[in-house]
């Protein structure tokens, strides 16, 4: 605003009262239209496109020899910085998981890790629960609302049918031990990336080899392709045994892929299945060995 033909008592009062508004800095006669773009030599280059793969690809920006991105573009993939803090969790959790010489002190060591960043939204580290002992385990995707507020995992909804389904088959909490591939709830309970698995999976892989788990149960897709490289979707995978191998067991790990207990909820009628997959459990438990 300009005091424009006032005589100067006047231009001098509205000054002071622009001042005491707030202002603090003088402005041209012109109006300025801030929202017009500026002149052609001020411009700022529009962003380059994100970094993009070709189909088939890891999800990363493809990389040459020096680490150059190279490439067709097709699928966003997520910013490197973040790629490579994952990629360096992952890293660290490894080194960190081998120290571990009891599932007591590799939960410590789980507490204790901050480099998933998902522990940043999250209320609690949610381990594992059951009996350490356990010969059974079994392996869900993440924690949601009620895990992460008692700091257990299995113990909402869809805890309490997998307790009904353990029951069927004369189980419980005091003989098998139950953990996830995700140790912090993911925000909003979506489902986690590949990396923030990746940045868990040494520990899980560690708290099996602790367990040697006579059988082990992977609760849902999530878990299943977090463990077994196969590709093929829950619907497939459920219900067929495979011999997990664990770094650091001699032998591997017999394991079965069921459905997850939430996704029973929704879905009532694939109970059929599981039951069918629960009776399967059972027959393999009751062989000697
Ligand atoms: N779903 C899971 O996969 N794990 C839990 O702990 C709870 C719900």
């Amino acid at each position: 605003m300009s005091g424009g033909n006032l005589p100067p008592a006047a231009a001098r009062a509205l000054l002071e009262w622009q001042i005491a508004m707030g202002a603090d800095e003088a402005i041209g006669e012109i109006a300025v239209d801030r929202l017009a773009p500026p002149p052609l030599s001020r411009q700022i280059p529009p962003p380059s496109p994100p970094p993009q793969v070709g189909e088939g690809q890891s999800g990363y920006p493809p990389r040459d020899k020096e680490g150059g991105n190279v490439g067709t573009p097709n699928i966003v993939a997520p910013p490197a910085a973040l790629v490579e803090s994952l990629a360096e969790a992952a890293q660290s959790a490894r080194l960190l998981a081998a120290k571990a010489g009891t599932i007591e002190a590799l939960g410590e060591i789980v507490a204790a890790f901050d480099l998933c960043p998902l522990k940043r939204t999250a209320t609690t580290t949610v381990f594992m629960d059951g009996n350490p002992a356990a010969r059974i385990m079994i392996v869900g995707e993440a924690p949601g609302a009620e895990e992460d507020r008692q700091g257990k995992p299995f113990v909402g909804r869809a805890g309490q049918l997998l307790d009904r389904m353990l029951a069927a088959i004369e189980l419980d909490r005091s003989k098998v031990q139950i953990t996830n591939v995700i140790y912090w709830r993911p925000p909003g309970n979506r489902k986690p990336t590949s990396a923030e698995i990746a940045s868990c999976l040494p520990f899980v892989l560690r708290h099996i080899a602790l367990a040697r788990p006579r059988v082990l149960v992977l609760a849902g897709g999530t878990a299943a392709s977090a463990l077994l490289p196969t590709g093929e979707g829950i619907t497939r995978l459920r219900g067929r045994w495979f011999d997990l191998a664990v770094p650091g067991l001699d032998k591997p790990v017999p394991t079965l892929p069921m459905f997850h207990p939430a996704f029973l909820l929704r879905t009532p009628e694939r109970k059929r299945e599981a039951w069918r997959d629960l009776l399967a459990l059972k027959a393999r438990l009751d062989q000697p060995g």
